[in-house]
């Protein structure tokens, strides 16, 4: 089977690359951009580390849209959308998490697709002609890798559900991935968006179209996040840079093969309850791994080999992936994740849960195709 790989024409990684948004916006010749950002990241200054380089740019013109929740709404993106309409944007700058930067991309490609101003029928892989609004993507989260992926994430409140948007054209032109804008993250945050990214890496590796491009990301990313994700969290410097170098190569992976079972269990979770993504990731991926196990092959091998567990080469089938679940358990543990969803999942609402994550679009790429009643079991193992 061939395969595709779509990643951002350019990306500039490691302290000091945030002056590269001043090259990207005089290379692409943009003079008229919104600067999405999120209320928290203006107010206590964190975009002002970019807009410094945008004030360097001669006869440049922005204004901000801050609108933007976590988990965006739909009407995030059409608050957005109306900014761009308005200011008559020719490019957008994104600083923030995996929220502002899908939110951006929401907007972005209505902008150009106008067609799809519904959002609703973006879900899924919507068929849109053009290329969206350029977007510099400069996250400030270490985790949903949102700045490279071919997705995005817009929650329909309404319907209580996240819908994933699979679509090249919203690809941001140009990814700037500087852990100077991560070093504000407290302890929890860092841990939790962490933990997202090695989920990407782990349900990455084992998603039915993985293949030897994509492993090549998933096995280096795991490595990286176990490695170096419990210093992060206590803002070692040259930890956060590996750290938002790593989470990026999961991105690179993922957005090309798909990911599985955690993400559909999960997107619920951060619908019905806004439940953090990454806190929501992390709490199902050691049970979800689990469950997986007999469908992965030698592949838990190679993610214990990865998460740092030794002598792998003479374990049994049974006791390399028990020992790759517990590494994957024993980290999360270590940055202080809780270990059930006792005090998120509701009883009485699994079974709109797991309808939910049975109707996701992560789901199919999971390597065993589960049942709603399989998916029923394991939140219920989780509560
Ligand atoms: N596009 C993709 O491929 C993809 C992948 C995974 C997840 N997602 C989506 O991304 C969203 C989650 O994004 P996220 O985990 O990055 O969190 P987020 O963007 O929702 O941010 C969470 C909170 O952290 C704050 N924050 C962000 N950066 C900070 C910093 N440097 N210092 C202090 N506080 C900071 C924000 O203000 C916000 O309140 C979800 O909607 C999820 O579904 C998208
Ligand atoms: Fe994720």
């Amino acid at each position: 089977m061939p395969s595709r790989f779509v990643l951002n024409p350019v990306s500039y990684h490691g302290y000091g690359a945030l002056a590269g948004v001043k090259d990207v916006v005089e290379d692409k010749r943009l003079k008229k951009i919104v600067i999405f950002v999120d209320r928290f990241l203006k107010e206590n200054k964190i975009s002002d580390k970019v807009v410094k380089y945008l004030d360097q740019v001669e006869g440049l013109e922005y204004t901000y849209f801050t609108d933007i929740k976590p988990n965006p709404s739909i009407k995030n993106v059409l608050d957005g959308l109306k900014v761009l309409k308005d200011f008559e944007a020719d490019g957008i700058v994104a600083i923030g998490g995996g929220s502002v930067m899908d939110c951006a991309a929401g907007a972005a490609i209505i902008n150009t697709n106008p067609e799809f101003e519904d959002v609703r029928s973006l879900e899924g892989v919507a068929p849109t002609k053009n290329p969206s609004t350029p977007i510099i993507a400069i996250p400030t989260t270490a985790g949903t890798a949102a700045e490279v992926t071919i997705n995005y994430v817009i929650t329909d409140e309404e319907n209580q559900k996240k819908m994933v948007c699979v679509d090249p054209h919203s690809i941001p032109v140009a990814a700037i991935v500087d852990p100077e804008m991560m070093e504000s993250m407290p302890y929890g945050l860092t841990a939790s968006t962490g933990m997202d990214a090695l989920t990407h890496a782990i349900e990455g590796y084992i998603t039915k179209d993985a293949n030897d491009l994509s492993d090549m990301f998933h096995i280096k990313a795991i490595e990286l996040i176990a490695k170096y994700l419990p210093k992060a969290c206590e803002n070692d410097k040259e930890a956060r840079e590996k750290l938002a170098l790593a989470q990026y190569v999961a991105g690179m992976g993922f957005s090309n093969v798909g990911l599985g079972l955690v993400h559909s269990m999960a997107h619920p979770l951060g619908a019905l309850y806004d439940t953090p993504h990454g806190v929501a990731n992390a709490i199902l991926l050691p049970t979800v791994m689990e469950y997986n196990a007999g469908a992965t092959g030698e592949k838990y091998r190679e993610i214990a080999r990865a998460m740092g567990v030794k002598g792998v080469d003479e374990m049994s089938e049974d006791k390399y992936r028990k020992a790759a679940v517990k590494a994957v358990k024993d980290l999360s543990i270590s940055v202080k994740i809780p270990e059930d969803l006792k005090d998120i999942v509701k009883e009485e609402d699994i079974e709109f849960l797991a309808q939910s994550a049975m109707d996701d679009a992560c789901r199919p790429g999971n390597p065993k195709d589960p049942t709603k009643e399989e998916i029923i079991e394991l939140y219920k193992k989780l509560i």
